[in-house]
């Protein structure tokens, strides 16, 4: 497959699995998470999704396009590790979608973080909340549920909270 063909299939998932989540978190009150904000390509897509909903943007460092970056308030900077326990204290235990949107390239490095904030972003999490995840949790495996049908196995992982 070439890499054009790969990030299409990437996007389209990514596309296709936010919409899914966004549908069942319409169903709940509480708030949105987007962890890595980036260029700002799906912040963009969840704020037109879920409009009227408060997104919360995590990002070592703003540099997204100008037209998709959220109010300070909004933004919690920094490393992940640091941002997400200030987000608790500030927040609580009050989101019903998160999206993790953390690869960096570096397989093992973006899998090792992922299992590093796992505990941390559980925290900020309600009950029958969604988490969308670039990154396989292990960790959550008792908690992954089958992405809508026409997304590629092990592209993209959704995890319920009970
Ligand atoms: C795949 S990009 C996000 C793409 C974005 N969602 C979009 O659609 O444009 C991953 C982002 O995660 C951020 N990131 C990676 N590791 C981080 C960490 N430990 N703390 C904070 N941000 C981190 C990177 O700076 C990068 O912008």
């Amino acid at each position: 497959m070439s890499r054009l063909d790969s990030a299409i299939r990437r996007l389209t998932s990514q596309k296709i699995a936010l919409e899914w989540a966004a549908r069942k978190a319409t169903r709940m009150n509480g708030i949105i998470l987007e962890l890595g904000l980036g260029n700002g390509r799906t912040y963009d897509h969840l704020r037109e999704i879920l409009p009227n909903r408060e997104i919360y943007v995590f990002e070592r460092e703003i540099a997204a396009h100008p037209d998709c970056i959220p109010e300070e308030n909004f933004q919690f900077l920094g490393d992940f590790r640091d941002s997400l326990p200030r987000a608790k204290k500030r927040l609580g235990a009050n989101s019903v979608l998160a999206h993790l949107d953390i690869g960096t390239g570096e397989k093992q490095a973006s899998q090792q973080l992922a299992e590093q904030i796992g505990p941390l972003v559980l925290g900020l999490m309600k009950r029958e909340s969604i988490i969308v995840s670039d990154q396989e949790l292990t960790a959550w495996s008792y908690l992954r549920i089958d992405p809508p049908l026409n997304i590629p196995k092990d592209r993209i992982f959704i995890y319920n909270l009970v």
